[in-house]
Formats: structure tokens, C-alpha cells, sequence
């Protein structure tokens, strides 16, 4: 076989093994796996913890920044270590974080509290805050509806994606199950990696069986014989917990094998078509889409990809049947992890009927600290809003006029006082370090949107901010994938909603 033609799936394991992209670890992997050296030198020199330098990486997604990152940051600098910053570290609810050199993540400067989950009520379908609320066999019982019968209770459940996109479940199971080609794959993306979000990794930490039982029965309905987890590099902890459940797993899989990947320390792989070049040992590039991964997905080949919370409902639909599941939604079917941090005296993620308010939210977080300025409904890609919209459902159909989404439900509350300029400026600059580059409007937009709010806090003149809105267009029009068409939404909602904070622009 050419070096070129060499599998090189095996590559990005094998630099993490030996530590990282140095001169002789791109050649011992180049010899073990066949590939050609620049490719693995390429491929490899994409992700942040794949460099061979030790450090600790400080949060700075934007509720560290808020809990103060940067004194955290000089802290351990002080402290003679070697510090990095990272885009979210998903302990938002422990902020500041911090991931150390073996490692191990550190909150609020000590070590991670467990996170909190609430409430307990066997009713839910995922219940993180109680016991195993699902009994019995739920393969068992996705066999005896039949796979139409699977697919007809997934549709009438009305989930939909958790991941952000909110894609239909149904609609891309009986997509995989209806293509031509015999080889089909299961792909979870556990990459969890959207500022304010840090549902998977309790779920993972949790209910990893439930995953797996989601997993059993996929693999089942749409014919696949293997499955992946691809988990970001960050959550150890989650990884040892999902391990030995797949060691313990017996029936529930139903005879799939799984596999565990890991993440290198790159934001956009939880794209999925940027996921899948990662599982394939690529660099972290999104894919023009069409096709789809249900189409051509994981090595070409029809691939369903699900959102850990996604997948842990499926055997609460299989058991339950899709009318229970979507009973307790208020305005859309069902219920959602709600990850909430910042200003509120709880942070943490609370499993509550689709379509809450935030006012609701903030009460079971234990209420308000002070009175908040501003919240992101969703994730760092979902904007801000004003406090008075904190009486509007949090779901698609009611943020959308508002400029906003519910995202993948990380919802961040800004303490009075934010300068929401400066609060826009971190979320752009989280977009500038993690747009992969490929395409222009999106590698030279972040940058230049970051750049003209730099300017702008400054001088403090709002002729600074003169091309953004002829930027943002470009990036939202231009783009290849949703980095790029999100990366506007934090300026644009604040152009919007607070025009003062940036000069009356
Ligand atoms: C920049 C970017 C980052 C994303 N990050 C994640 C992520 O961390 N986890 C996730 O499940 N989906 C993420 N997504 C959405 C995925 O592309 C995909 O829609 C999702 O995994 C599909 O699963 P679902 O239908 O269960 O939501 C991201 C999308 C974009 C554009
Ligand atoms: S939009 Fe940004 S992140 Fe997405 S493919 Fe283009 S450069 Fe990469």
C-alpha cells in the first residue's frame, strides 16, 4: 500500500501515547502506522493537548472569566508553572477551572467539587439527580415494538437533537436505516466543549449505562455492528466511568462493539463532520455537507451521530413509549438538562420540562445573587439577552425572534454590572482561537470582529465598530460550518439590545 493510502486512524492515539507532537514522536508514529511523516506531523499539530510542552490550561470561557480566570492564571503562573489558556473546560459550575499538567481539573482554585444535579424523580427520563430510573431490558423492549414500531415512538416522543442543532431523531434513524450500503456505524459525540455547558459530562459520570442501553438499541434499529464515543480529551474522569461500564456492559449492547476515542484539546470536533475527521485521524476540518453522515458518515460509510443526552433518552422512549416522554414538556415535548452558572447561588444541571423560563431556572438554582445584568440562553453561540426576557420559554420557537436559540442549554446569568462589551469580546475571542481556518469569511472574520471590539475598548470610538455588521455578513453567508455562522451572535445581540455599551453604535 502507498504511505498515503495508510490508515491513519491510529495516528492521534499514538502521538497522545508518547506525549505529543515532537520531532521523534511524528517519526515513531510515522514507522508504527505506515503513514508519511508530514501527514502525521500535519494532522497532529492541530490539537491544543497534543502539544509536547506540560502546562496547566486555564478556562476562559466566559463564567471562569467572570469567576476570575485571569487572577487564576496569575496564581499559577506565580507559581512557577506554564500556562495555556482553554477555550471551556465544562465546569462552569465550579468556575474558575483549571486543567492541571497530569490532568486533573481543578475548581475554584481547589479541588472539583462533585457537580450538582437535581431533582430526583424517577419519572424523568434521565433522572441524573436519583437512581437508575429506567428497570428491566430496554433493548427488550425496543425488539418487541419492531423497529417501526422504535422509529413511530421516537416520532411521536418529538426529540430532537441536545447537541444544539436540534435536528429531528427520528427523521436520521430512519434515514441510516433506510441506506443501501450494509455498513452502517453509531458515532456519540461526547466532545462537550460549548461555553456554559457541562450536561454530558454528568451524564457520562452518572448514567454512562444509560448511554450505552441508548447505543444497544440504535445499533440494533439501524443495523450497525460498531459504535464510538468520541470524548473529549479533557474529562478523564468521564472516561474512566464510561470505561468500566463498557467492561461491565453485557446484554443491553446487544452485541456492538464500542469504542472509546479521544479528543485532543479542539473545540470544533464537536462538529460532527469535524468529529468524524478526527476519528479518521485527520485534522479537525468540518466537511461540506451534503452529504450527511446519514448518507456518508464514519469512513464513508452511513453513520448515526447523537448527542450524549440524545441518546441516554432512548431507552426511557423504548420502555416508556414516546407520550410519556414528551407529557411533561410546556411548550416542546419533553424534558432537557438545563446547565446553568454564573450569578446564581446553585450552578448546576437541572432536568426540567422543555420550555421553562429562566425565571424558573433561577429559582430551582437556589435564586439569583444580586440582580443580573444580562444571560446567554443557550451557549456561546446563542448571544445575550436583557434580564427582561427572563419570562420568556426558553425554546426555539420563542428565541428565535429574539435573535437567539436554546442551544445545547448553557445558560449563563451575568452579574449587575457586566460591561456587555466585554462580555461579547470573550466570546469572540473563544471563537477566533477555535474556528479550524479552512475557510476565509470565518478565519479572517473572527479575527477581524475580535479585532475591531479590541479597538473599540480601547479608544472607546465607535467608529471602531464601523464594518462589523458588513463582517458578520460575510461570516454568516460565507461560512462552511456553524462556528463561522454563530461567531457574530454575541456582538450582534449586543449591537441590538445594549447599543450604549458599545458608543451608541
Ligand atoms: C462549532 C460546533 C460545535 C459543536 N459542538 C458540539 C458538541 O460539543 N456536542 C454535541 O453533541 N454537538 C455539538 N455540535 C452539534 C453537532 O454538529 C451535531 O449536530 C450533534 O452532535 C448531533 O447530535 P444530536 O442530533 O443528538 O444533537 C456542534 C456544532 C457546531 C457547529
Ligand atoms: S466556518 Fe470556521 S470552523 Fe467552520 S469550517 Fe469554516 S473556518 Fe472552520
Amino acid at each position: 500500500m502507498l504511505p498515503k493510502q495508510a490508515d491513519r486512524s491510529a495516528v492521534l492515539a499514538a502521538l497522545a501515547r508518547r506525549g505529543g507532537v515532537s520531532r521523534d514522536n511524528v517519526v515513531a508514529v510515522s514507522r508504527e502506522t505506515g503513514v508519511p511523516e508530514a501527514t502525521v506531523y500535519g494532522a497532529g499539530s492541530f490539537y491544543g493537548l497534543l502539544d509536547p510542552e506540560p502546562a496547566v490550561r486555564v478556562c476562559v470561557g466566559l463564567s471562569c472569566e467572570l469567576a476570575g480566570a485571569g487572577a487564576l492564571r496569575r496564581s499559577l503562573e506565580a507559581a512557577g508553572h506554564r500556562v495555556v489558556e482553554a477555550g471551556c473546560l465544562a465546569r462552569c459550575d465550579g468556575a474558575p477551572a483549571a486543567m492541571m499538567e497530569d490532568r486533573t481539573i481543578r475548581c475554584g482554585g481547589g479541588a472539583p467539587a462533585p457537580g450538582r444535579v437535581l431533582p430526583d424523580d424517577p419519572t424523568l427520563p434521565i433522572n441524573l439527580g436519583g437512581v437508575d430510573a429506567v428497570d428491566g431490558d430496554p433493548l427488550a423492549a425496543a425488539r418487541a415494538l419492531g423497529r417501526e414500531g422504535l422509529f413511530d415512538a421516537l416520532q411521536a416522543s418529538g426529540l430532537r437533537g441536545r447537541g444544539g442543532a436540534g435536528f429531528p431523531a427520528a427523521t436520521k434513524w430512519r434515514s441510516v436505516a433506510s441506506q443501501d450500503d450494509p455498513v452502517r456505524y453509531i458515532v456519540i459525540n461526547a466532545d462537550e466543549g460549548e461555553p456554559g455547558t457541562f450536561k454530558d459530562r454528568e451524564i457520562l459520570l452518572r448514567r454512562p449505562h444509560r448511554v450505552l442501553q441508548g447505543i444497544g438499541i440504535a445499533a440494533w434499529a439501524v443495523g450497525a455492528e460498531q459504535a464510538w464515543i468520541y470524548l473529549r480529551g479533557e474529562m478523564m474522569d468521564a472516561w474512566a466511568a464510561l470505561e468500566a461500564a463498557i467492561n461491565e456492559a453485557g446484554p443491553e449492547l446487544g452485541g456492538v462493539e464500542v469504542r472509546l476515542v479521544a479528543g485532543h484539546g479542539a473545540y470544533i470536533c464537536g462538529e460532527e463532520t469535524a468529529l468524524l475527521e478526527s476519528i479518521e485521524g485527520k485534522r479537525g476540518m468540518p466537511r461540506l455537507k451534503p452529504p450527511f453522515p446519514t448518507q456518508s458518515g464514519l469512513f464513508g460509510r452511513p453513520t448515526l451521530m447523537h448527542n450524549v443526552e440524545t441518546i441516554a433518552t432512548v431507552p426511557f422512549i423504548a420502555q416508556r413509549g414516546g407520550a410519556s416522554f414528551a407529557r411533561p414538556g410546556l411548550t416542546e415535548p419533553g424534558t432537557r438538562l438545563y446547565c446553568i452558572s454564573g450569578a446564581v447561588v446553585s450552578p448546576g444541571v437541572y432536568e426540567l420540562p422543555c420550555g421553562v423560563t429562566l425565571n424558573r431556572l433561577i429559582e430551582v438554582a437556589g435564586g439569583a445573587i444580586g440582580a443580573p445584568e444580562a444571560f446567554v440562553p443557550g451557549g456561546a453561540a446563542t448571544g445575550f439577552l436583557p434580564m427582561t426576557y427572563a419570562d420568556v420559554p426558553l425554546d426555539h420557537a420563542s428565541l428565535r425572534p429574539l435573535g437567539a436559540s436554546p442551544g445545547s442549554m448553557g445558560v449563563v446569568v451575568l452579574p449587575g454590572g457586566t460591561d456587555l462589551s466585554v462580555a461579547a469580546r470573550v466570546q469572540l475571542a473563544f471563537f477566533e482561537d477555535e474556528s479550524c481556518g479552512q475557510c476565509a469569511p470565518c478565519r479572517l472574520g473572527t479575527q477581524a470582529l475580535r479585532q475591531a471590539m479590541d479597538r473599540f475598548l480601547t479608544t472607546g470610538d465607535a467608529a471602531s465598530l464601523a464594518h462589523v455588521d458588513a463582517v458578520a455578513w460575510e461570516m454568516e453567508e460565507g461560512s462552511i460550518c456553524g462556528l463561522g455562522t454563530a461567531a457574530p451572535a454575541p456582538l450582534r445581540s449586543v449591537l441590538r439590545y445594549w447599543p450604549e455599551a458599545l458608543g451608541g453604535r
